[in-house]
Formats: structure tokens, sequence, C-alpha cells
């Protein structure tokens, strides 16, 4: 039998200093009482964030106040512009998902197809909040909460003032609807809610109707060709402002007035929309808020600790004519 060995006092030294650094490297992949599952408890907080693009003004307020709400916050974002693609928002949030992020957020730019990368995310054990816009999954599981507006009411405010305006009408309203981005919630929601709205008034009738991608130039483009195909276009409803701007150039250049020979609703409520509708060339708008940023660093700090959050948060928002919109300018935020 041969002799057991003791090991000299250095080496000694340098076995325990191993095993030391051993058991906690392995506490540190192996932590789950982060509320992130495989995520790093090192006290801070890392949020992913997949925005959809920079297509229109309220999306540039919007990514400024997640911005400026994550550095107050102490919150440390990584942020990626998807450009309008769903392919694009499914790399980013897969890259979030190795880079082992605390907290996924995204505003999805459609609202199907999202189940098998939340799953990803949710095996991964990376909470996901949803902002500004929701996804159609059956699974409510795959996502912790959901921060933002309520379209249908949007559209539906919008519908019901124009039913208001119009309830003396006896002939045929004309109306053109200038669409958001094909398949976003936006786009459908608004759509749902003005459509339903108006049903209550049966001169009112939405003979084009259209994505403008909720950009200006798309509001522009789609306009002139309404114009060109429709000779008595009596109302324009706009899914945001920046396409209700776009169709003011179409509209002028045709040789009408807007906001008197076609009635302009839109939505969204930021600094050039209000200006429009001030200036009496938009005649109505109904608000949604893109200052969602220090809810969402608030949600993100619950989740992270593991609280409890409501599963579904919705924005505070108004409407405004013309004298309110003449009002609230000099205070306008975005
Ligand atoms: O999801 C919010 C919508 O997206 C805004 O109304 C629109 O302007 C934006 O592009």
């Amino acid at each position: 039998m041969g002799k057991m060995r003791t090991q000299s006092a250095p080496w000694r030294a340098v076995a325990v200093l191993a095993s030391v650094l051993l058991v906690g490297g392995v506490a540190a992949c192996g932590n789950s009482d982060t509320g992130g599952g495989g995520t790093k408890d090192d006290g801070k907080i890392t949020m992913g964030f997949s925005q959809v693009g920079a297509e229109s003004g309220w999306r540039t307020a919007n990514t400024i106040s997640i911005k400026e709400a994550a550095t107050a916050a102490g919150i440390e974002l990584k942020f990626d512009d998807a450009q309008q693609k769903q392919e694009n928002q499914i790399k980013a949030i897969r890259n979030y998902i190795q880079q082992k992020v605390d907290v996924i957020a995204f505003s999805p730019v459609v609202e199907s197809g999202w189940d098998t990368v939340l799953k990803e995310a949710k095996d991964a054990g990376i909470p996901v909040i949803l902002t500004d816009r929701s996804v159609d999954s059956a699974d409510k599981s795959l996502y912790k909460t959901f921060l933002g507006s309520d379209f249908v009411k949007e559209g539906k405010l919008a519908g019901e003032w124009l039913v208001e305006q119009k309830k003396t009408a006896t002939g045929p309203v004309n109306i053109v609807e200038l669409q958001g981005s094909t398949g976003a919630a936006p786009a459908n929601d608004r759509k749902k809610g003005f459509g339903e709205a108006i049903a209550a008034n049966p001169n009112l009738k939405v003979i084009a109707s259209q994505t403008g991608d909720f950009t200006r130039a798309g509001g522009k483009q789609v306009m002139e060709q309404f114009l060109k195909a429709n000779k008595k276009i009596d109302v324009l409803f706009a899914h945001n402002d920046d396409m209700g701007l776009g169709a003011l150039e179409a509209i002028t250049a045709a040789g009408k007035v807007p906001g008197k020979d076609i009635t302009i609703i839109t939505i969204d409520a930021v600094k050039d929309g209000m200006q429009a509708l001030a200036d009496g060339k938009f005649n109505f708008i109904a608000e949604c808020s893109p200052l969602l940023g220090p809810q969402l660093m608030d949600l993100a700090k619950k989740v992270k600790d593991g609280q409890e959050v409501p599963a579904r948060i919705e924005t505070q928002e108004t409407t405004f004519t013309t004298e309110q919109a003449k009002e609230a300018l000099p205070n306008r935020k975005y």
C-alpha cells in the first residue's frame, strides 16, 4: 500500500482558494432567486428592450421616455430598433436571452407570431413585459404584464365624436381611413373601435381604407390615391397624427382646405398634430400617450424582485378639440 501524500502548506492554500472560486461560480450561474431564473443577481437590473422602429413622432417620444427613465432608475438598458420588422424583434429578443438580461421588454410590431420566442424567454427564466402594444397569445403566462393604451377605446372616442358632429346629416358622409401598420394592435383595434362607434349612424360610411404604415410619407401617398379615386371625401380618419400630417400635404395639393372641406380626425396628440389641430387643419384628436418609460422601469424592478404586478395596466388618456389643443399646447411634453 502506498503512503498517503500530505499537501504542503502553499498547495493547501491554492486548493482552498480554487474550491471557493468554484463554489462561488456555480452559485452565480445557478441562481434562481432573482425572479429572472438564469440571470445574474448582482443587484443591478439589465433590461433588453426591442423597439418597433422610428416611424412616427409618437415613437420618437416613446424611445426618449424609455431611455431617460432607465437612466433615472439606474437600470442598464440594451436597446434595439427593429425598423418595423418582426424578424428583427425576434432576433433581438433571442440575443437578450443569450445575454441573460434580467428583464425583456418590447413593443410588438404586430400582434401574432410571438409564442415560440416568448416560450424561449420563459424557459430561460427571463420575465417579459409588453409595453405600448400587446400580442394575441392565448397563453398569458408567457408575459408578466402589458402596459399601454386601450386602442379600441381610442378608435371609439374618435368615432363617437364624429357621430355627434354629423348627427343632423341627412345624406351620406364619405369617410376615408388611413390605417396603421398591417397586423399591428393599434391598427386592428382603432379600426374596430371606430367602426363600432360609427355604426350608430347609417349615413356614415367608410368608402376607402388602406394602410399608410403609421408614417407621414405613407399618409401622403395613400391620401393622394384616395383623392384621385373618390370625388367626394367628407372625413379622414387617420390612425395616427403622422399619417394625418402627411395627408394634409396631399389635400392641400388637391386644392382642398383641410379641416373645412375634409374633417380630419387623428390619434396620438404629439406636438405637430396638436399644432395642426390648434391651427384648424385637424378637427379632433384622441390622445395616445408615449410617456411609458417611468412606469415600465418601475414594473421591471418589481418583476425582478419577484413581486406580483397587475396583468394589465392601462394608460390614462384624453381627447382634444381645437380649443383644447390651443390651451394644452404650451405645456405639451412631446
Ligand atoms: O403603438 C402606438 C402607435 O404606434 C402610435 O399611435 C403611432 O404613432 C405609432 O407609430
